[in-house]
C-alpha cells in the first residue's frame, strides 16, 4: 500500500487538557428488553491513545460504541466525549469525531470521491478545504486508482478504505473503527495498522473492536476486555499478560482426566484448557517442563511447546475456557 509522505492529518483540535480522558463512561448500561447487552460499564479513553475493546460475538462492544458516538442513548449511566454529555450535546460531539461502523455505510452507487464530497458537506468543510482534504485521504489510504469507480464495484479491502477515508475527512479528534480489518487480507490489514499509527502519532485519538488478538497486541496502547456487558480486565497488553497469566506457556497433549495428575504438588501455575492440549502459564517455562519431564508428566513428549503467553490466551482465560490454578 501507500509509500508516499503522510499528509498533514493533525486534527484540527488536540484536546485542551491532555490528562482528561478522551472518553469517559460512568455506570454505563444498555438494556434491550430483558437483556442487558451492557451492564453498568465504566471506562476512560485517555487522549493520543489507541484504546481496543475486545471480547466475544455479542459481548456488547458495538453496543459500547453506538452510545459513545451519540447513535443509541445510554439506558443508564453517563458518556462523556470531550467532557460533553454524548446525550445532550450529540451534534457537538459528532464534529468533532469520525466513526467506520462494523458495516461500512457508504453510498454505494457513488464513488469515494463523490462519497467523501457528501460527509465534507455534512461537516460543513469550504469547498476548498474540502477538496484539498479529498487529495490527501485518497493517497493517505491508496484509493486513487479506485477513486472514481462506484463503491459496490470495489473489493472488501477498498471500501474498507473509503470508509476509513470518509470517517477522517473531518479530521476528527477520536475515530472510532469497529473491526476495522474483519475480513481482509493480511497485507492490507498491516497497511491499516500502519495508517492507524500514523493517525495516533499525530494526535488522533483511536477507540476500535477487534476479534483478532494480534491486532490488538500490536496496535493498542490499552485494552479492555468485555464479556457479557462488562468490563473483565483492562490495561496494557503487556499488563494483561502478566497480570492474568505469566510470561511463558507450556503447552502439552494429553487427555482431560489428566490434569490433576500432572498439575499434583506444582505450585503457582495458571492454567487453560484448549481442547487436548494443557496450557500450563509460568515465568520459567522451560524449568516447569523439567520438573514435569523428571516426574513424567508431560503427555506426549513430541507434542510439547514452550512459547511465550500472548493475549489470545489472556482472552481465553478471561473470557472463554475456565481458567484454573492455585496461584
Ligand atoms: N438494536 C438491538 N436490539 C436488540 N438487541 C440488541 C440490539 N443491538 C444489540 N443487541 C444485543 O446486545 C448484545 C450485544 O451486542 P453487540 O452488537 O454490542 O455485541 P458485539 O460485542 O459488538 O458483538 P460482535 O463481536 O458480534 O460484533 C447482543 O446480545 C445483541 O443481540
Ligand atoms: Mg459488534
Amino acid at each position: 500500500m501507500l509509500r508516499r509522505p503522510m499528509p498533514s492529518l493533525v486534527p484540527d483540535r488536540l484536546a485542551e487538557h491532555d490528562s482528561d480522558p478522551i472518553v469517559a463512561c460512568e455506570g454505563v448500561a444498555k438494556r434491550y428488553g430483558d437483556r442487558l447487552a451492557v451492564d453498568h460499564i465504566d471506562l476512560a479513553v485517555p487522549a493520543g491513545l489507541c484504546f481496543g475493546l475486545l471480547g466475544p460475538n455479542g459481548a456488547g462492544k458495538t453496543t459500547m460504541l453506538r452510545m459513545i458516538y451519540g447513535a443509541t442513548p445510554p439506558s443508564a449511566g453517563i458518556v462523556r466525549v470531550f467532557g460533553l454529555d454524548v446525550t445532550q450535546h450529540t451534534r457537538r460531539v459528532r464534529m468533532r469525531l469520525g466513526v467506520t461502523l462494523q458495516e461500512n455505510a457508504l453510498v454505494e452507487v457513488l464513488s469515494a470521491v463523490e462519497n467523501l464530497r457528501i460527509f465534507a458537506r455534512y461537516h460543513r468543510l469550504p469547498r476548498v478545504t474540502s477538496e484539498r482534504r479529498i487529495e490527501e485521504l485518497l493517497d493517505f489510504l491508496e484509493l486513487r486508482s479506485h477513486a472514481t469507480l462506484p463503491v459496490r464495484a470495489l473489493s472488501g479491502g477498498f471500501q474498507r478504505r473509503v470508509a476509513i477515508a470518509v470517517s477522517l475527512i473531518h479530521r476528527p479528534e477520536l475515530l472510532i473503527l469497529d473491526e476495522p480489518t474483519t475480513g481482509l487480507d493480511p497485507a492490507v490489514r498491516l497497511a491499516l495498522w500502519e495508517r492507524i499509527r500514523e493517525l495516533r502519532s499525530a494526535g488522533t485519538t483511536v477507540l476500535l473492536t477487534t476479534h483478532y488478538m494480534d491486532e490488538a497486541q500490536r496496535l493498542c496502547d490499552r485494552l479492555a476486555i468485555l464479556s457479557a456487558g462488562r468490563v473483565v480486565a483492562d490495561g496494557s497488553p503487556a499488563a494483561l499478560i502478566r497480570q492474568h497469566l505469566a510470561a511463558q506457556a507450556l503447552e502439552l497433549t494429553l487427555p482431560a482426566g489428566e490434569d490433576a495428575r500432572v498439575l499434583a504438588e506444582i505450585r503457582d501455575v495458571r492454567t487453560l484448557r484448549m481442547g487436548r492440549r494443557l496450557v500450563l502459564f509460568a515465568d520459567d517455562a522451560t524449568a516447569l517442563l523439567e520438573t514435569l519431564r523428571e516426574r513424567g508428566r508431560t503427555g506426549d513428549p513430541s507434542a510439547v511447546v514452550v512459547r511465550p503467553a500472548n493475549l489470545e490466551d489472556v482472552f481465553l482465560a478471561l473470557t472463554g475456557t475456565a481458567l484454573e490454578g492455585d496461584a
